[in-house]
């Protein structure tokens, strides 16, 4: 086990290839309808543990559209291959006086690399010299190397409601530096 839990005899994501396109864009209205069917999938509900359901289409747009031209939000879309793959957000948690980050993509898009590499290029678009949060539920192993790749580490514990999983459930809230070092071969 490593130092969130993951199966270390796991096969690592392959690299992509330079030919293999990612890019972020501004998110629009009619990205939403993606973000909402790439939610749905169950069992990425549970790993991500939100705290509110995502599961109803106009609760979700009403949630999201305005987020897309929020001073508090940035949003964007991620593409890969032409398609769209996910998402990149972050929002100020006026709570706690923090940026986060959060992401998600289609369970297509699993497992090659691309949340890493889109929320590298994601923090050195937007937050080149901030101090930035992150929040994974404890047992979502993925999320939480993605973050350690990109130079989080972690910051404490918390404990929050997670509707897919109708209980409370352990988190970790990761900190990244801007000036962090990643580790090496990271
Ligand atoms: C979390 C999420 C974005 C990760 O996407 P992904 O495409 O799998 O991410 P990557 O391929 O960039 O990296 C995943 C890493 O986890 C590793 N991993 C996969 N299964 C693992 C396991 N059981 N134990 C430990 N690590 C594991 C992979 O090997 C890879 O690390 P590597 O590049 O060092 O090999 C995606 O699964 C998702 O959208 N999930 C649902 C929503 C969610 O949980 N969002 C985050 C909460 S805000």
């Amino acid at each position: 086990m490593d130092e969130h839990g993951g199966d270390p005899a796991r096969l690592p994501s392959p690299p992509l290839a330079p030919e293999q396109q990612l890019a972020l864009r501004p998110a629009r209205p009619e990205d939403l309808d993606a973000f909402f069917e790439q939610q749905l999938d169950p069992e990425a509900q549970h790993m991500a543990a939100f705290p509110r359901p995502v599961d109803d289409r106009e609760a979700f747009r009403t949630q999201w559209e305005p987020r897309l031209n929020s001073d508090q939000n940035i949003v964007r879309t991620i593409w890969f291959e032409g398609e769209i793959a996910g998402y990149m957000l972050s929002y100020y948690n006026a709570e706690d006086e923090r940026t986060e980050v959060a992401y998600w993509l289609g369970k297509n898009y699993w497992g090659r690399g691309i949340a890493a590499r889109a929320l590298r290029a994601f923090i050195e678009a937007e937050f080149p010299a901030q101090t930035l949060y992150a929040r994974a539920a404890k047992d979502n192993v993925r999320s939480l190397r993605v973050l350690e790749k990109c130079g989080f580490t972690t910051a404490g514990e918390q404990t929050g409601f997670a509707h897919a999983r109708g209980r409370e459930t352990a988190e970790y809230v990761l900190r990244r530096e801007p000036d962090h070092s990643t580790p090496a071969g990271l």
